[in-house]
């Protein structure tokens, strides 16, 4: 298992290029079982999520033609409508099969996909909403067998806002017979990216990216090509990054309008934002204040940005406190900034963070966002930073000590196996 070296302390300066979505990336890949005609992606990241995804679809039987940053999807016919355990539980986002397996097969078995390090995760919503659209759906030995002939829109509402909830519910509405009305959807820019995808392909959507999306079912999609969207979380990581470090970073091909949660917060503290097109420049130097944050759905502070603030946190005069809303054990990175040095107590869902120095250590990732949050400290701290299980951190960022070492940080990835650097 590979790990990364960090020198600290760094300041980072210079320019970065954001990749395409994660999160936009596999409900768009999921949405290739939806035609028998070849579907493209564009801007793809090159993350170990997205192989993952390829995987599951490849299991389903489609063929994949995967570049660097691109990839033709084609599911000409459905081998075999289920995802197995086996691959289900090393990406639970691999459930995305679900909505457009029902709808194009008709029927569809895939493993529950189980907690996971930030909470149990349950997809109770998502399969509620096939009920509505009129599928019978049964659990079975830690599998759902979800069937339905036709799907027949209907009203949806969910009690919670789920991303990728809504994302399966807007796939399986597109071939239903009749309209669905999705209310209390995610808002998230994915979800509305992957609406902008299916009505390329011929689907009818209204409201995407609202908390009210409509979805008028038709008897087919086909083929498109898309240009999946920047990945503001990625672009978020880099501009906290910046600002931890006291540093001035060009953020460059992301989508500033995405981000105004958290460069109001950056703004408020005396880090200078500018945003001009696809580019956000990220200044800041000298004392910054505490500042408190709470984690919300879409526009609100993205819960995917909370380990990576906290990290910020660590470095800012007085006391502050982050709460985390939407996941109920989402802290795992606290526990290792605090061998760093750091002072944050942990009250259920709240951390209240202590600005101090930071000093270098060993330190394990558990999840993809608190290894973000790690490598951050270990550009702040005083000496070296050892992060081990940097597997999780490949899930959803695309060669990031390449990135850092762009913009003047020291990171080393080191291969576990030779201790090859
Ligand atoms: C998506 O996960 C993202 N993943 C997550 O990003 C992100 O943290 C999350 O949305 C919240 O923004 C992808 O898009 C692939 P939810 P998702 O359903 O859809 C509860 C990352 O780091 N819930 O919006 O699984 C759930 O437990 C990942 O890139 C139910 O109770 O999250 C949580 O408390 C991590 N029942 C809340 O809703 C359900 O059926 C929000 O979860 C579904 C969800």
């Amino acid at each position: 298992m590979d790990k990364f070296v960090i020198d600290g302390p760094a300041r980072l300066e210079g320019e970065v290029a954001v990749s395409g979505a994660k999160n936009a990336a596999l409900p768009c890949l999921a949405a290739a079982l939806l035609t028998a005609e070849p579907m493209r992606l564009t801007n793809l990241p090159g993350v170990a999520d997205v192989r993952t995804m390829q995987k599951v679809l490849v299991h389903v039987g489609a063929t994949v033609e995967a570049g660097p940053d691109a990839v033709t999807v084609g599911v000409p016919k459905i081998l075999s409508a289920d995802a197995p355990y086996e691959l289900v539980k090393t990406m639970r986002a691999s459930v995305l099969v679900l909505g457009p397996l029902l709808a194009r097969a008709g029927s569809v078995r895939v493993s529950l996909p189980g907690g996971c390090a930030i909470g149990v995760r349950p997809i109770d919503l998502h399969l509620a909403a096939f009920r509505k659209l009129g599928a019978e759906v049964s659990l079975h030995h830690g599998y759902v067998e979800a069937k339905a002939s036709r799907l027949r829109g209907a009203d949806v509402v969910f009690e919670t806002v789920t991303v990728t909830g809504t994302e399966n519910a807007m796939l399986a509405a597109t071939l239903a017979d009749g309209t669905t009305r999705i209310f209390n959807a995610a808002r998230e820019p994915e979800v509305a990216d992957l609406a902008k995808l299916l009505v390329s392909m011929g689907a009818r959507i209204s409201g995407a990216g609202t908390a009210t999306v409509t979805v008028e079912g038709v008897e087919a999609l086909h083929g498109a090509e898309h240009e999946v969207v920047p990945d503001r979380i990625e672009a978020g990581t880099y501009a906290i990054a910046a600002a931890a470090t006291r540093g001035d970073v060009v953020v460059r091909r992301c989508r500033p309008e995405h981000l105004r949660a958290l460069t109001t917060r950056l703004a408020a503290i005396g880090v200078r934002v500018a945003a001009d097109g696809d580019v956000l420049r990220v200044r800041a130097e000298g004392a910054l204040p505490a500042q408190d944050v709470a984690t919300a759905p879409y526009p609100g502070f993205p819960t995917d940005l909370q380990a990576q603030w906290t990290a910020l946190a660590t470095g800012l005069d007085g006391v502050s406190t982050i709460t985390e809303t939407i996941f109920e054990n989402r802290f795992h990175h606290v526990a290792e900034l605090v061998r760093m040095g750091a002072r944050i107590r942990l009250e259920g869902r709240r951390a209240i963070v202590e600005g101090c120095r930071l000093t270098g250590a060993n330190v394990m990732a558990s999840d993809l966002r608190a290894s973000a949050a790690l490598a951050i400290a270990g550009l702040t701290a005083e000496g070296a930073t050892t992060i081990e299980r940097v597997y999780h951190l490949d899930r959803g960022y695309s060669r990031m000590e390449e990135k850092l070492n762009a913009l003047g940080a020291s990171v080393k990835r080191v291969s576990a196996e030779a201790g090859r650097t």
